[in-house]
């Protein structure tokens, strides 16, 4: 892979004309309502520090919709005076609405949860937008074909699919090259403590040519050592949300969790970075998705960017770590 040398922060998002900064910022928790002014410095942080490119959809929130209309009222604010220096992406797949239209990957959910989201964040087009997940009940061909038409019409510039297995991923790769509308990137969950990505994903995505974008880098916070210690007050799985709950913090995961922090201190950096710099020894992965609460984690990760490469000692004793 080569990379500007003048933007060692950046990577070309697989084959395309793409380039992502290595880390990006998700909006999945932290910008929903209630949350303007905090959300406002995050994101301003982000971009100061080089995080250019903004990951949404449409269920995020709380409640759903929330991050988007919270995104929307700070692009309103100053920040769409840097429209063309930012990535903005989103999604729909998930549950949004009621009814049949409201959920899954026909024509008809796409299309219209698309032009409810560019109504929320006040946008004319967003940079990417996902299938969240894949949609055994409908043929992927309308799902890939709706994709297409967003791109077409002018309201994504880019296409692209998350959580899709491997064949899918070839399948719809395939589609969408046919439909004028290559798939750009693929969302999916990496981690140290989550490795199913290396059993053909990567591989899939290397001879597609699409690039990949890793959610969850940190394991919502235990990579990062947050729960080294015990469960914070104001972490996430003290949070009533249920996305990370105290049960899936083991005795496994936890020691993993201690030994990538021993070694990140050997090499002077935080456990966060480490774990990011981890995930980007992978040439097939183009960005390192992070969430944050505050403003210090975005600088931290932030800092990932200029980690220096692991030395294979560091990898062997991170792969003896997560084998437990
Ligand atoms: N496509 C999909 O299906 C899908 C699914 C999930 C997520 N995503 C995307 O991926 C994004 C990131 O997911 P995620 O929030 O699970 O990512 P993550 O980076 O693994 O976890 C984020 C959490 O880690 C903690 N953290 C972050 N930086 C830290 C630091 N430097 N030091 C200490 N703790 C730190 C914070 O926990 P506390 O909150 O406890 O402080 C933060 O909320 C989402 O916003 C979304 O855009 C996509």
């Amino acid at each position: 892979m080569t990379q500007p040398e003048n933007q060692p922060a950046f990577r070309r998002c697989g084959r395309s004309g793409l380039l992502l900064p290595t880390i990006s910022l998700g909006l999945w928790h932290n910008f929903g309502a209630h949350t303007l002014d905090r959300a406002r410095e995050m994101a301003w942080t982000a971009l100061d520090l080089g995080i250019v490119h903004f990951d949404l959809a449409n269920n995020y929130g709380p409640p759903p919709g929330s991050a988007e209309e919270t995104f929307g009222t700070i692009l309103a604010s100053g920040l769409s005076a840097h429209r063309d220096e930012i990535i903005i992406s989103t999604k729909a797949g998930y549950r949004m609405g009621p009814g049949p239209y409201g959920d899954g990957g026909s024509r008809k959910y796409l299309l219209s949860s698309l032009d409810a989201s560019l109504r929320r964040m006040r946008l004319d087009y967003v940079d990417i937008f996902y299938h969240h997940r894949p949609d055994p009940a409908t043929p992927l061909e309308e799902t890939m074909a709706a994709l297409a038409s967003a791109v077409a019409q002018g309201k994504a510039l880019y296409a692209g699919i998350s959580n899709y297995d491997p064949g899918r991923t070839l399948a719809a790769a395939a589609m969408l090259r046919e439909l004028g509308a290559p798939l750009l990137i693929h969302q999916f969950r990496y981690n140290l403590l989550h490795r199913e990505p290396e059993k053909g994903l990567l591989q899939a995505l290397e001879a597609t040519g699409a690039g990949g974008i890793a959610f969850s880098p940190l394991a919502q916070g235990l990579l990062a050592g947050r729960y080294n210690s015990g469960i914070p007050g104001d972490s996430r799985a003290a949070s009533s949300t249920g996305f990370l709950r105290p049960e899936q913090i083991t005795e496994k995961a936890l020691a993993a969790a201690r030994t990538l922090s021993a070694v990140a201190a050997e090499r002077g950096e935080t456990p966060a970075r480490l774990a990011l710099a981890w995930i980007l020894r992978r040439p097939e992965v183009t960005s390192a998705l992070i969430g944050a609460s505050n403003l210090e984690q975005i600088r931290d990760c932030a800092a990932a960017m200029q980690s220096a490469p692991l030395s294979q000692e560091e990898l062997t004793q991170l792969e003896e770590a997560a084998a437990g």
